[in-house]
């Protein structure tokens, strides 16, 4: 589905963009690959761990936090308009994976959904 995504965006290659579940930065990724030096993109995520997955770019901005206060942070960053949002919903494998992250069904760990 990342194809399908990224078409669906219709990147304008100067635009500003966000991707509002970050995760391990696929999407975010082929999106930066389709925008040009001037365009922008911002991403979100609320799990501290994808932090690790950031990617050294000077038009990518990583935000920890919850979409749901996407325009407040939008806002403080200076943004106030966007020409497109992309989100991925869900868990990721890696949430899934470490049983200590509380959403395992196949690891030991305190259960925290
Ligand atoms: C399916 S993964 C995204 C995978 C990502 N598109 C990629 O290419 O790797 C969903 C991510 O959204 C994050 N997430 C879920 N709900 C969120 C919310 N309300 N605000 C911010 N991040 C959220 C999760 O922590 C997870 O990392």
């Amino acid at each position: 589905m990342l194809e399908e995504a990224i078409q669906g965006l219709k990147i304008d290659p100067d635009g500003v963009y966000v991707d509002v579940t970050f995760g391990g930065g696929g999407h975010s990724k082929a999106i930066l690959e389709n925008l040009s030096k001037h365009g922008r993109l911002l991403a979100f995520d609320q799990d501290l761990a994808v932090e690790q997955n950031a990617i050294p770019d000077e038009r990518f901005q990583l935000i920890n936090g919850n979409f749901s206060n996407l325009k407040r942070y939008l806002k403080f960053n200076g943004v106030t308009a966007v020409d497109g949002i992309l989100a991925d919903f869900g868990v990721s494998s890696h949430q899934f994976d470490t049983g200590s992250r509380g959403f395992s069904t196949r690891y030991y760990g305190p259960l925290d959904m």
